[in-house]
This record gives C-alpha cells, sequence and structure tokens, in this order.
C-alpha cells in the first residue's frame, strides 16, 4: 500500500483503475480488502481509491481518540495528497457514516455518494452507551468478544464469514476503541442528503443482521436511487459483487 502522513496519522491507501475517482470506504472494523471482489469489475470504469480508515489495516493513528469529522477530514487529506479537487464516494456501514462526515463538511467535494449496508441516522441513547461499553470492554479484555460477536450478524455465508473473522481479528484494539466513541457521538446526517443535490445510492442486501434497511432515505431523499440485494447479508460487496459492483456503476 501507499502511505502519506496527516497530522498524527499514517494514512495507507491503494489506488488502480482508469477513469472518474471513486473512493471506497471500508466498514467497522474491517479494511480495504472488503472490495476486492468488486475493484477488479470497476477498474475499467473508475480511479478507484481505497483507503484504510485510521486505526485499521495499515492506517495508524496515535490520537487515543477520534471523531468522525476526523475520519472526513483523513479524507479530505487524502484527496489532497492525491491532488483531486472532488470524487466520487462509496462508504461501507461505518465508512457510509464516514462519507455522510465528509459530505457535510466538504459538500463541493462530492460528485456523487453510494452508502452500502448503511444509513443517516445517529445512534439511539442506549447504543451509544452500548459503544461506550463495548469500547471500555476491549480496552480491558481484548477485542476477542466483540469478533466472536460480530462474525455471527455480517453473514451466513461461510466464506465470507471465515474471511471477515481473520480480518478483524487482524485489526488493533486501539481502532476498535477510537472508532467505537467516534460511531458513538455522530450526529444524524440525514439533511446532509436532503439539502446537498449531489446523486445518491443507497445499497443494501436484504438479510442484513447489523443494519436493516431503512426507508427514511428512500421518503426524504426521492432522488436517491435504491438498490436492495436479496439474499446479501452486511457485507454485499464480498456476497454479490456483481451487482454492487453493477449499482455503484450508477455513480457516474
Ligand atoms: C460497520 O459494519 O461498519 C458497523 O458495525 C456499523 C455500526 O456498528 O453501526
Amino acid at each position: 500500500m501507499i502511505t502519506f502522513k496527516y497530522q498524527d496519522t499514517t494514512l495507507a491507501y491503494e489506488r488502480l483503475g482508469r477513469g472518474a475517482p471513486l473512493v471506497l470506504i471500508h466498514g467497522f472494523p474491517l479494511d480495504h480488502s472488503i472490495w476486492d471482489e468488486v475493484t477488479p469489475l470497476l477498474s475499467s470504469t473508475f480511479d478507484l481509491i481505497l483507503p484504510d480508515l485510521r486505526g485499521f489495516g495499515e492506517s495508524v493513528s496515535s490520537a487515543p481518540a477520534w471523531t468522525m469529522r476526523d475520519l472526513a477530514d483523513d479524507l479530505a487529506a487524502l484527496l489532497d495528497h492525491l491532488g483531486l479537487e472532488s470524487a466520487f464516494l462509496a462508504g461501507h456501514s461505518m465508512g457510509g457514516y464516514v462519507t455522510l462526515a465528509f459530505a457535510d463538511a466538504y459538500p463541493q467535494r462530492v460528485r456523487g455518494l453510494a452508502l452500502v449496508s448503511s444509513q443517516a441516522a445517529a445512534d439511539a441513547p442506549e447504543k451509544r452507551s452500548a459503544r461506550h461499553a463495548q469500547a471500555r470492554q476491549i480496552a480491558e479484555d481484548g477485542i476477542g468478544e466483540m469478533v466472536a460477536a460480530m462474525t455471527e450478524k455480517l453473514s451466513t455465508d461461510e466464506r465470507v464469514r471465515k474471511f471477515v473473522h481473520e480480518l478483524m481479528r487482524k485489526q488493533k484494539p486501539a481502532g476498535y476503541i477510537g472508532s467505537l466513541k467516534a460511531m458513538a457521538e455522530r450526529a444524524d446526517t440525514l439533511s446532509v442528503l436532503e439539502k446537498n443535490l449531489f446523486p445518491v445510492l443507497v445499497v443494501h442486501g436484504g438479510a442484513d443482521g447489523l443494519i436493516p434497511f431503512q426507508r427514511e432515505i428512500q421518503a426524504k431523499v426521492p432522488r436517491a436511487r435504491v438498490t436492495e440485494i436479496a439474499g446479501a447479508g452486511h457485507m454485499p460487496m464480498m456476497e454479490s459483487p456483481r451487482e454492487v459492483a453493477e449499482a455503484l456503476r450508477g455513480l457516474k
């Protein structure tokens, strides 16, 4: 991977393909490799940029905590580093939260935005407290419990489960803790989609066990184009890569 320094963080990314820039942003607690089955299908349409979010994969930060805005600023620094004024963005789950925070802070830099297995809603108070409790538990006991609980929810496909289980086991506790706190404190971002006019895509597995498909965006953002992938769980880019690639091509 290619790395560069931004403030107290070393950010790593992959880049491949030709065309309009599309940043593919992974979810929690994973890294850019979740997109590996989709990238060959999109590389003749897009200049694909695949960051590891800070705390995951090869991106390391010495900061003890961060916010969605910090993660959005990391993306802005990545675009600056690449000399790109704007790009299409597709975010998976927590990556969707980052994408929305980026669109809130830098709307003029967004050519179009896709939410894959994600949502614009903030956490309910109980969920917020649960995330802070999980962060404390990981600081004390490590990531084992969380990895086991999440593996169950991400997919029913054994191959995908095995892949994400290994990937989650490789991630550092600091990445889990920083991201849990950032997710807990994130704002509701539906208004970001309502007030800006860039194209919006929603791609969601019909059998997502982690974030059930929410009709809120469809109802409040009529220009949003929705692709629901029947049978796919929370990892549609691995469970149904062709359908996800086809949907993302619609960004252009
Ligand atoms: C993710 O898959 O990125 C996260 O689990 C999303 C969340 O917990 O809200």
